[in-house]
C-alpha cells in the first residue's frame, strides 16, 4: 500500500468494461474443473472473480455464439470437424459456456495462444462477453508447449510479449476490458525478474504468478521468496500482482497479499475439493461437503452441464470413503445422482435437463431405490418423470424440442466499444491438461 510519504505509484488505467484485481480473492483458471457451474458456485461462496478454463485460440475462431433460450446462458459451439468423413450428422459441441448475468463484471477469459494473431481472432470473439482476456503462459503439459503455447512461452518472451501487446491494442482498448498474462516462476529470482518487466510494461492490467517453476509438479510446495520482488516489479509499473501455489481460503489469501505485498490471490485446487473455501472465517468457512454438492448439482442442472464434467468434479467433492461415491460415479443421468443422493427437490429438474441432454431412459437404478419423488411421478401422469425412472420409450415433449439450443447467431461477434451490459444474451474442453 502507497503510504503518504512515498512517491505516487502510477496505475495502469481499469478500462470502463474491464476489473482491477486490486483486493481480489478469485478462483483460479481450471480445464475440466472450471466449467460455468463451478465458477457459479464459487461466485456464491464468494469468489471476487472467476477464471475460466483455458480455451485454445484455434477452437474459439470459426466458433458460433448462442443465447441458450431455456436458461440465458452464452454458448460458444462449433461442429467437430469429422475427419472429413461423411457420416451420421455430428451434434455441436459446446467450446465455452457463460451466464452474462451472474458472471457479469466478475469472468475473466483464459486463452491458449502461440501466436498475436489468432489470439487476437479469438479474443475478439468473446471479449463482449467478459471483463478480461487472459494468456496462459504456465500451462507444462506437452499438449500446450508442444505447440509453443503455455509455459513454452516462458521461453519465448518475445512472442509472449507481442501477443500481449497486439491483444491490449486490438482488443483490450477497443473493447475497454482488461489484458492480462497468468506465468510460473522461472529458474533464478534475476530470470523471473527480467521476464517481468517486459511483461508489465505492455499495457497489461494484472499478472498472475503462480509460484512454482515448470519442472514443480503440483504436490511440490509453492516457493514463496520471489513474491515480493515481482509484486514490487508489478507496483512500480502500476499492474496488480495475483499471487497462485497453495493459498487454500479466502482468510488466508488475504493474510498472503499482507505478508507479501500482493494485490489478489487465487485458489485452485482448495476450490476444486470444496469452493466454500471462498467463505472467510467470520461467514462460517467451510461447508460439510453435502451442502456444496448440493449447491453444485443445483447449478449444473441449471447450466445444463454435460454429466462427464459433472461426475468429474463430484468425484472431487465426495469424499471417497462415502457411501454415495462409488454409486454417483456410476450414474448415467442427473435424476439418478439426485436420487443417490436423496436430493428429491432437484428431481423434475434433472428430470427435465436428462431429457435435453438425452440422457433420459439411461437410469442404472431399480426400481425400489427411486425416490417416492420419481415413483409418484410414474404412476400420474407425468412423462418427464416416467422416463426419468428409466422405463418408459421417449415420447416427444410437447414443447420446442429442448435440444435444438438457441438461436445460432453466427454474425454475432459484439462490437467494440459496446458496453458488455447491453449485450444479450458443455462444454467440451478443448483443451483437456492442467496448467
Ligand atoms: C484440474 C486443473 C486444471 C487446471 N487448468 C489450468 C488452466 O486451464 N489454465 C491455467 O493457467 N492453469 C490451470 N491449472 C493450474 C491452476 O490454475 C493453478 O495455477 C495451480 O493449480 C496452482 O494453484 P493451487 O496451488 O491453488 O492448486 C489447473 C489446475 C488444475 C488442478
Amino acid at each position: 500500500m502507497t503510504s503518504l510519504n512515498s512517491p505516487t505509484v502510477a496505475r495502469v488505467p481499469i478500462p470502463a468494461n474491464g476489473v482491477d484485481y486490486r483486493g481480489k480473492i478469485v478462483l483460479a483458471p481450471m480445464v475440466r474443473s472450471g466449467e460455468l457451474p463451478s465458477r457459479l458456485l464459487a461466485l456464491k461462496y464468494g469468489a471476487d472473480l472467476v477464471w475460466g478454463p483455458e480455451t485454445i485460440d484455434k477452437s474459439m475462431i470459426g466458433a458460433s455464439r448462442r443465447v441458450n433460450p431455456r436458461n440465458g446462458t452464452i454458448e460458444f459451439t462449433r461442429l467437430p470437424s469429422n475427419g472429413g468423413r461423411s457420416g451420421p450428422a455430428v451434434q455441436e459441441s459446446i467450446i465455452y459456456r457463460l451466464d452474462p448475468e451472474r458472471e457479469k463484471g466478475k469472468l475473466i477469459f483464459q486463452m491458449g495462444t502461440a501466436s498475436p494473431e489468432l489470439a487476437v481472432q479469438a479474443a475478439k470473439m468473446v471479449a463482449g462477453d467478459v471483463a478480461g482476456i487472459d494468456v496462459n503462459s504456465g500451462c507444462p503439459k506437452p499438449f500446450s508447449t508442444s505447440g509453443g503455447m503455455g509455459a513454452a512461452l516462458l521461453r519465448t518472451p518475445d512472442k509472449l510479449v507481442a501477443i500481449l501487446e497486439a491483444l491490449v491494442k486490438e482488443v483490450g482498448t477497443p473493447f475497454q476490458i482488461g489484458i492480462s498474462v497468468k506465468i510460473r516462476l522461472l529458474e533464478t529470482p534475476e530470470m523471473t525478474e527480467a521476464l517481468v518487466s517486459r511483461l508489465v510494461a505492455t499495457g497489461i492490467t494484472g499478472l498472475t504468478i503462480h509460484c512454482r517453476t515448470t519442472p514443480m509438479r503440483p504436490r511440490e510446495r509453492a516457493i514463496r521468496e520471489q513474491l515480493r520482488m515481482i509484486a514490487s516489479v508489478c507496483r512500480q509499473a502500476g499492474v496488480a500482482c495475483v499471487m497462485n501455489g497453495d493459498v487454500a481460503s479466502r482468510d488466508q489469501g488475504l493474510q498472503l497479499m499482507g505478508e507479501y505485498g500482493v494485490d489478489g490471490a487465487m485458489i485452485a485446487t482448495a476450490a476444486e475439493s470444496n469452493s466454500s473455501c471462498f467463505r472467510s472465517d467470520a461467514q462460517g468457512g467451510l461447508l460439510p461437503w453435502r451442502d456444496v454438492v448440493r449447491e453444485y448439482i443445483d447449478l449444473c442442472i441449471q447450466s445444463e452441464n454435460r454429466l462427464s464434467n459433472t461426475k468429474y468434479l463430484l468425484n472431487m467433492l465426495i469424499p471417497g470413503k462415502s457411501k454415495d461415491f462409488l454409486q454417483v460415479k456410476s450414474s448415467k443421468c442427473y435424476t439418478d445422482i439426485c436420487t443417490v443422493l436423496g436430493l428429491d427437490h432437484l428431481i423434475p429438474a434433472a428430470t427435465r435437463v436428462d431429457e435435453i441432454l438425452n440422457l433420459a431412459g439411461k437410469s442404472v437404478l431399480h426400481n425400489e431405490t427411486r425416490p417416492q419423488a420419481v415413483q409418484n411421478a410414474m404412476q400420474g401422469n407425468n412423462e418427464s418423470a416416467r422416463v426419468a425412472g428409466g422405463e418408459a420409450q421417449r415420447v416427444k415433449p410437447t414443447s420446442p424440442p429442448p435440444t435444438s439450443g438457441g438461436p445460432i447467431r453466427t454474425k454475432s461477434i459484439p462490437t467494440p466499444s459496446k458496453p458488455v451490459e447491453s449485450l444479450p444474451v458443455e462444454t467440451v474442453s478443448n483443451a483437456e491438461l492442467t496448467a
